[in-house]
Parts: structure tokens; sequence; C-alpha cells
């Protein structure tokens, strides 16, 4: 098997070898972001200070931007910033001494996906400059692809409009005008004003105690990449969880955020005495209604979550731990381009799963890991075979489609794998010393493949060698000796769902209640393919499967009930679908809808009905699938 898909990409390598000869076109440069058109080589952004207006009734931020700018090439004259949908009124070049001068500017040809270039024209007293600041007057569209600005009816609390950014992968460009690129890191600062009810908070030193006044002021002294920019504003309050921690939330979801996210100051402990110093301050969490189209993300000191991490039971956790962990891969150490993005997605759920089995224990984490294990192999089934390598070639598509299990689980599995290779002390002070040396730095795989190669790969007795490694990093599939996953809960969830498919026990011997949610998880995707629909009932009405509170309960029961057109519970699922927002959990559904021959317009009859709860991105992926001239 593994030889034939050698075999294919090896003949796609050649091939698109050829036609780019035939083409005369650029060959392709690993190292370079494809999806900026910053002309970093020219000058690097070093801090940025921001002032902005946010007009709930406009939808619109409303501001500048000053950013500091060392020169690299001292005979450029052109700046070029990544936008997208951004209006731009001025922009002055502010230079250590004199006035500001005005420089023109115009925007480029631009595209969907990468938006749309800001050309600035220096004037001629910034030749001779090693540094200036550029400070552009600009205001953001109501169709920012980073900004959702939602109406009091979106919100827990229903009296108040609430707006969030999400920046990854590309979107940061769609509210500030600037280098878009996780290949250059800037501190910064913000003045925000708000209604004087509301409350904004930041990726910055966001204090618990700040009183309501509509005027905010952040400052993000440690250098982070623009994916990471990050604001929120909104009828929000904080509650301690302890010392360095707390959470923000609706006042409505307060509660049973503290009781759910309780473990997150011993999160933080022992991440600590795992990977090293938590080198960002605080560590809070931004609970968000319930369109935040992620589960989380890492934005540094405040990470984003989705509500629909509120079972009630903390059985969804793993995300904090997650989100948490990218505070040293990804936040810390961060991914060059994103073809990288294993370097922060991988890297993390490692981290993640060794922070799980600290704070909880093994089995729990191996559930998990079957799990993910599970999604993987379904994805390395749909996943082209050139972008099932860790590190695949990626200059063109849409970088935010590029986040399914390959980053995430097969980069798991490489890192387990090393340590299994190298034992767990050796890769730990691998791993301390890989953060410490890269600590605030972008790089690249192959600098990641190098740096690994001296420290671990090339000492005597090594068991691993490089040509393995790049298995792993440059092929597709699973190579040989990955370790595989198991969990006893699991294997025994299975063997009852298949005891009861075969009528060998009765619905009422399913011990759920002593199963853990991965468990039940474990069971309905493990159900055969040719259930009777009273079979179904019976299951559903005994487990009360299409009444569960726990999201990732739902989300696998609906995708079967969808797959099997198990009709009888279409009602609660549609309902699931208008409850949540989270990509991850309505998506499937909607494909499962899509592809079981019969419901592709009931799918889009639903969307249509829910679609003004989704986040933009989750909106425009959904619509996607549901085109109906698709093939
Ligand atoms: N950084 C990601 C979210 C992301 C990835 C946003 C790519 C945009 C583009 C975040 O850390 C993440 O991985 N979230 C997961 C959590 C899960 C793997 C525990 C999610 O949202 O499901
Ligand atoms: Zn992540």
């Amino acid at each position: 098997m593994r030889s034939r898909f050698s075999l294919i990409v090896m003949a796609a390598v050649l091939l698109s070898a050829c036609a780019e000869k035939g083409a005369e076109v650029e060959p392709y440069d690993p190292a370079r972001d494809y999806f900026s058109f910053a002309n970093t080589d020219e000058f690097l952004t070093e801090h940025l200070a921001l002032d902005i207006d946010v007009d709930f009734d406009a939808e619109e931020l409303r501001g500048s931007v000053a950013l500091r700018l060392r020169r690299i090439d001292p005979t450029s004259m052109e700046v070029i910033l990544d936008t997208r949908d951004l209006a731009v009124s001025d922009v002055q070049v502010l230079l250590a001494e004199g006035d500001p001068v005005a420089a023109e500017y115009h925007f480029g040809e631009g595209d969907t996906v990468k938006g749309t270039p800001l050309i600035v024209r220096l004037p001629k007293e910034a030749e001779a400059e090693a540094r200036f600041e550029l400070k552009i007057q600009y205001s953001t569209s109501p169709d920012s692809t980073a900004l959702q600005w939602l109406p009091p009816g979106l919100t827990a609390g229903g009296k108040h409009p609430l707006m969030f950014s999400q920046s990854q992968a590309v979107h940061a460009r769609s509210w500030i005008p600037l280098q878009d690129t996780p290949a250059v890191r800037a501190t910064y600062e913000a003045r925000v004003k708000t209604p004087a009810e509301l409350l904004a908070v930041m990726s910055a030193n966001n204090n618990p105690l700040t009183p309501r006044s509509g005027e905010y002021q952040f400052e993000m002294p440690q250098p982070i990449p623009s994916y990471l920019m990050a604001i929120a504003v909104g009828n929000i309050f904080f509650a301690p969880l302890g010392e360095d921690t707390g959470v923000y939330a609706e006042p409505e979801l307060l509660e049973a955020s503290v009781f759910e996210f309780a473990d997150t100051q011993e999160m933080l402990e022992r991440a600590e005495a795992l990977f090293g110093p938590y080198e960002w301050g605080r560590y809070d969490l931004l609970v968000l209604p319930p369109s935040f189209p992620y589960g989380g993300m890492e934005n540094p000191r405040l990470s984003f979550i989705t509500p629909s991490l509120l079972a009630g039971d903390r059985s969804l956790v793993y995300v904090i731990a997650h989100e948490l962990a990218h505070s040293w891969s990804g936040n810390l150490v961060t991914n060059a381009t994103w073809r990288d993005g294993w370097l922060n997605e991988g890297m993390t759920s490692y981290l993640e799963s060794r922070l799980m089995e600290v704070i909880y224990d093994k089995d729990r984490v191996d559930e998990q890991r079957v799990l993910s294990y599970r999604e993987l192999l379904l994805d390395l089934e749909t996943v082209p075979l050139e972008m099932q390598a860790l590190a695949p070639r990626l200059d063109s598509g849409d970088p935010d489609s590029f986040q399914g299990s390959i980053h995430y689980s097969k980069g798991e599995l490489f890192l387990q794998y090393l340590e299994n290779a190298f034992g767990r002390d050796v890769f730990d002070s691998f791993l301390s010393d890989y953060f410490a040396e890269f600590a605030f730095q972008t790089i690249t795989t192959q600098r990641f493949l190098d740096y690994l190669d001296g420290k671990l790969l090339r000492v005597e007795g090594s068991k691993v060698s490089r040509t393995d490694v790049e298995g792993w990093l440059y092929q597709p599939g699973l190579p040989e000796g990955a370790p595989l996953p198991t969990s006893a809960t699991l294997d025994a969830a299975a063997a009852m769902a298949h005891a009861w498919a075969e009528e060998r026990v009765d619905v009422s011997e399913i011990p759920i209640a002593s199963w853990s949610p991965q468990a039940v998880v474990h069971f309905i995707n493990s159900l055969p393919e040719d259930l009777a629909e009273e079979r179904l009932a019976a299951l559903d009405e005994s487990l009360r499967l299409s009444d569960t509170h726990n999201a990732e309960i739902g989300r696998t029961w609906f995708i079967q009930v969808a797959e099997r057109r198990y009709m009888d519970a279409y009602g609660p699922m549609r309902q699931y679908l208008s409850r949540h927002g989270r990509g991850r959990l309505i998506y499937p559904i909607y494909l499962a809808l899509a592809d079981n021959g019969s419901d592709l317009e009931l799918a889009q009859e639903i969307f249509e009905s829910a679609r003004g709860g989704y986040h933009p991105l989750a909106e425009a992926g959904i619509a996607r699938v549901l085109q109906s001239d698709r093939d």
C-alpha cells in the first residue's frame, strides 16, 4: 500500500516539476509565506500603536495604527502592507525628528484569500532612516472577515451588543493594516474607545480591576505575530480562577465558567513545571457567545473560548489545556508560515496530552487520543496525498481550510514517536531546550529538523534517523512505527455497541452513566451501519442522546442521525445546529446531510434559518458545502 502511495506522490512531484520548468515559474520556496503581500525582506514591523473607536451602530472600527518599521533594505522606498476591506483616509510618515510627512499610497491588485496590498510610497525624508513610523488612518468594513458584530439577541444576556475578533490565519489584515504574516513579531499598545457600559479586552495586559469607563488602554510588551492580535468588547465581567488566572464572560455565563474551568490555575502551574517558564504574565479565558467559530483560540494572555465547553462536568477542558499549551508552542515559538502549522498545532496537541496526563489521568488522555486517531484515519481517506505531509507544499488555497487532523493528530503522533524512541526524560529536556532556544522567534520545519538532528538524531546509538523524520515531515500517510493509541475503556464501549446491535445485551444494560463522554462518543461511532430505525429509536429513548448537553456527544450523534437519515431526531438536530456555531460541531452534520443522498435541500433550509447566528467564516465554509452544483 505504502509504496504505491509513494509512487503516485513521486509521479505528481515530477509532473509538477516539469510543468514548472516549461512555464519558467519561480521554484517553490518552503520558507516563504505565500499568504501575505508584505515586503518583509525590506521592512520589518517592531511595534504597533492602535488608537480605535468601536462603533456598534456602524459596525466598524475607526481610528489609526502607527507601525514602527525597521528598514532592512537601505534602498527601498515602498512599504507594502496587507489589508482586506479597509478604507484608508491618510498615511503619514513620522521620523525621529521633524514634523510628520504625508505619504502617497494606493491599493494594489488583490485576491479573495489574501485581500488587497496597501502600497505606501515613502517621502524623500525617509530615505536614510533606519527606523520610522507609518501612521495610517483607517476604518474597517462591516464585512471584516475577522470581526463579528453580534446584536444583543445573539448574546447570552440579550441586552448589549458584543464584538470579537478572530485573526488567525489571515484575518488580522481585515481590522488592522499591517504585515500580516507569522514570520514577523511586534509588540503593541492600544487605546480603545467603546460605549461607556461595555468592557474591552485584548490579547494584552488586561487588568481585571479596570473600571468600566468606555476608554481602555492596553500594552503587549512581548513581541507577537499578527495572527495573535485580538480584541473583544461586550457586557463582559471577570471572575478569578486562581492567583494568575481568571475568566471573562457575560454575567449569565460567569458562574458556569468558573465551575467548568476551575482547574486552569493548576494547569498553568503544571505547564510551567513541564515546559519551562510561562512568559506572558497572567493567563485568562474569555468565554464568547456560541457563534465563536473555534473551540478555542490561543490569543496571548487571553484565550478566546467557545461556550460549548460548558458541559457541566469539566469533560471538555482539554481545549483549555490545548490553548494554554500554545503559550509555548505557537505563541513563544511560532510557525514561520502556515505550511509549518504542525509546529503550532501538532506540538500543542502533544503538550495538551502531557498536561492532561498530569492533571487528570492517562486513561482519559488515551481515550482522547483514540478519538483523534480515528478522525485522522478518516481524514487520510479524503485528504489528497500531497497534503498529507506534516509540512506540505502550501502556496495556494486558503490557509484556514488547511487545519484538519493532519497537523494536529499526525503531528502529535510524530512527537509521541520521538518520545518513545528517546525516552520521556531525554525528550522533555529536548523540548524545554527547544522553547528556550527559539523563544520569541518564528521557525520553519527545516529549522526544527536541523535542531532535532543536532540535539537528538546525531547522537550515538540514536534509534531514529534523519530519513525517518523526513518521512513524517514530507511524506503522506502514517510512517512505519507510528505509535497507535489504545484505550481499554473505549474498547469496552465499542464491544458494548456490537453486543447491543447483535441483541446480546439489552439497552438497559449499557452502563452509559459510568462512562466518560469520550466513551459515549466512541460507542456511537462503533454502531454498525445497518441498524433498523426502531433500534435507533430505542437507543435514543433509553440513552437520551438527542437531549445531551455535551456538545461532543451531540456532534457525534447528529452526524450519525444525518448519515442514517434517522428522522425522528431531525428536530433536535435542527436545534443543535441553531444552538451551536463552532465549525467543528456543525460543519460535519451539514456535510452528512448534504451527502446522504436526500437531504441537501433540508440542509440548505436549516442553514438559511441558522446562518444569522454563525460567524462569517463558519458561514462561508458551510455555504461552500451546500452549493447544490457541487459534484
Ligand atoms: N489556533 C487554533 C484555532 C485555529 C486554527 C484558528 C487554524 C484558525 C486557523 C486553536 O488553538 C485550536 O486548535 N483550536 C481547536 C482546539 C482543539 C484542537 C483542542 C478547536 O477549535 O477545535
Ligand atoms: Zn491549536
